[in-house]
């Protein structure tokens, strides 16, 4: 293992013109650039990291493969405030995609904003750049319109609103530039790369400033619009079945058990074209992380660059018999991709440790050479990455995901569902959310066992439970799985588990659904053996 800086590496004389005051200090010189790509509702569970093979051969294969990164929360724009902040989602406010819910609103920007990653990073010397999707609300004239650059960011290519492919708006440095529907001038995912490529050959092995490049990208988002070029690749691939594809939920929170199931035959269709649909934008991805490998060793970079790569929630494709999105407890849409590559990281390792979206930020400080703040909830992932950490002990005993639901008075394209605070609503009118699909779930997840506890805020008590009395605690809807033994969360075992069990795992919902920095790291909580 290879120290991160070594003071050798820097020449005599270089370092006698630090002691003379000529150049900048020596840790300046020397700290890592940082790439971190991140993007949009990519999944693991539905194979999503299969059509990626460059980037899994130029990142994965010659660092580490995460296999159990979760995200704090299901959805886009909770979850990249999480990343931003390294904050859980109880304690950014950034509830949902909507600027009442605190998705890049004035509130936020002023809470959260100005204590968010870069800001620090750009304490540390670092020349920062950002290019795409941020979040789903930025851009609009609600949250500062275009001119807003949030701090921290020198050069910044930010997308006006949620994921698009084509004609879309970008803040370029705070002024806005239109985009229509030619391919070659902007089609989103290549104009990030471009963007990208161009701030890269602007920098320098021998700067005395590192740089920090974040390429955040609409793909795989709805609405799933591949490049001309890869319009008809993987032309056989099919949505996979198997685990919990098409079945029927009998002892799932009332919104799963709604769906239509078996699924008809035009929703198994939409699912596989847009299966195909998703992977053919993910080509793109792959394009771009090839081009940034190679810019940066061509320009001599690579040795001394981590590069990240992420996505901001999972996705289900006819899981549970729900047609298409996000937004559930289940593994599929709240487990992500993460590789890293970078100086020191040993080649080709599997690590399936517990990490989480959180852990992003204060990892960034750390390579930084700065010291996370204690706001944080997320750990560094800095003994994983360079090897000190004990294999035996998990990083992670325990972790949160958190969801508010959202629902809406109207929903056009169901008029049934007009005035029951239901929303996203497809294929044959199966909402995918509602006001109260809020649920806060505790994954325990040990050597020896893995479990998964779920409360949901309705009072859709299940009938064995026949409260004599109806409390808040009574009014919780629960799910509980075993995951060592059902690792598609087929099976609610909460009426069959041991109570002395079921007692630690909601000891340890409650303790950890109001946590604050170090008290979220788990480490107090009661065990179970
Ligand atoms: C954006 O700002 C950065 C930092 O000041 C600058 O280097 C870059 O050239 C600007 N980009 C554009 C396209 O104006
Ligand atoms: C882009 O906008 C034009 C003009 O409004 C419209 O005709 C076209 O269908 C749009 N294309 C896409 C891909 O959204
Ligand atoms: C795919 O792209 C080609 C151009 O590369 C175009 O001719 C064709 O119509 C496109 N097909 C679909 C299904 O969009
Ligand atoms: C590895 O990371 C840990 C935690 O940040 C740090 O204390 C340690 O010095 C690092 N070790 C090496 C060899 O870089
Ligand atoms: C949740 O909301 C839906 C839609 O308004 C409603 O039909 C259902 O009764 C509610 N369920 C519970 C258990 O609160």
């Amino acid at each position: 293992m290879e120290p991160l800086l070594t003071d050798m590496s820097v020449p005599g004389i270089l370092g006698a013109l630090v002691l003379l005051g000529v150049v900048t200090p020596l840790h300046a010189s020397v700290l890592p650039n940082i790439v971190f790509i991140l993007t949009d509702d990519q999944d693991v569970e539905l194979n999503g990291q299969d059509p990626i093979v460059k980037t899994r051969e130029l990142i994965a294969a010659r660092g580490m493969t995460f296999t159990h990164m979760y995200v704090s929360s299901p959805l886009c724009c909770p979850s990249r405030s999480s990343i931003l902040t390294g904050k859980y989602v109880h304690n950014h406010h950034g509830i949902n995609n909507s600027v009442s819910g605190g998705c890049s609103s004035p509130e936020w920007q002023q809470m959260n904003e100005a204590a968010a990653f870069p800001v620090y990073l750009k304490k540390q010397g670092y020349n920062t750049f950002f290019a795409g999707k941020y979040l789903n609300q930025y851009g609009f004239q609600q949250t500062g319109g275009v001119k807003h650059v949030p701090p921290g960011w020198d050069w910044w290519v930010g997308l006006v609103g949620n994921s698009v492919y084509y004609n879309y708006t970008l803040s370029i440095n705070g002024t806005a530039e239109k985009h229509g529907e030619v391919y070659e001038r902007d089609y989103l995912t290549d104009v990030i790369h471009r963007r990208g490529l161009e701030f890269l050959e602007m920098q320098s092995r021998d700067s005395p400033s590192p740089f920090f490049m974040m390429l955040s990208t609409p793909a795989c988002h709805d609405p799933f619009t591949p490049a001309p070029q890869y319009n008809s690749t993987f032309s056989d691939a099919r949505a996979p079945r198997g685990g919990s594809f098409n079945l029927h939920a009998e002892d799932k929170h009332w919104l799963i058990k709604q769906a239509l199931s078996p699924m008809p035959d035009d929703t198994i269709e939409y699912i596989d074209t847009t299966f195909r649909n998703r992977w053919r934008t993910l080509q793109s991805v792959d394009d771009m992380v090839e081009g940034v490998v190679k810019t940066l060793d061509t320009k001599g970079m690579l040795d001394n660059t981590y590069i990240f790569f992420s996505s901001d929630n999972g996705f289900h494709l006819g899981q549970f018999s729900m047609p298409y999105d996000k937004r559930q407890a289940y593994e599929f849409d709240v487990k992500v991709p993460l590789m890293v590559r970078g100086p020191g990281i040993s080649k080709d390792v599997v690590i399936s440790d517990s990490v989480l979206n959180i852990d992003l930020a204060p990892t960034f400080l750390e390579l930084a050479g700065a010291t996370p703040p204690a706001s944080m909830d997320g750990m560094s992932l800095l003994p994983i990455l360079n090897g000190t950490k004990d294999p035996r002990v998990p990083f992670r005993v325990q972790f949160l995901t958190e969801h508010s639901g959202v629902g809406s008075d109207s929903v056009p394209n169901c008029p049934q569902y007009n005035g029951q605070g239901m929303m996203v609503c497809k294929m044959h009118c199966v909402c995918q959310d509602s006001r109260n699909n809020t649920h806060t779930c505790l994954r325990y997840r040990s050597n020896s066992v893995d479990y998964k506890y779920c409360e949901f805020e309705d009072d859709d008590v299940s009938t064995d439970d026949s409260p004599t009395e109806v409390t808040m605690e009574t009014k919780r809807f629960q799910e509980l799985y075993d995951l060592k033994q059902d690792r598609y969360e087929l099976t609610n075992i909460v009426h069959q588990a041991s109570p002395e069990i079921l007692a630690v795992l909601k000891t340890n919902l409650n303790v950890m659904k109001i946590c604050t920095g170090d008290s979220c790291h788990g480490a107090n909580s009661h065990h179970i053996r």
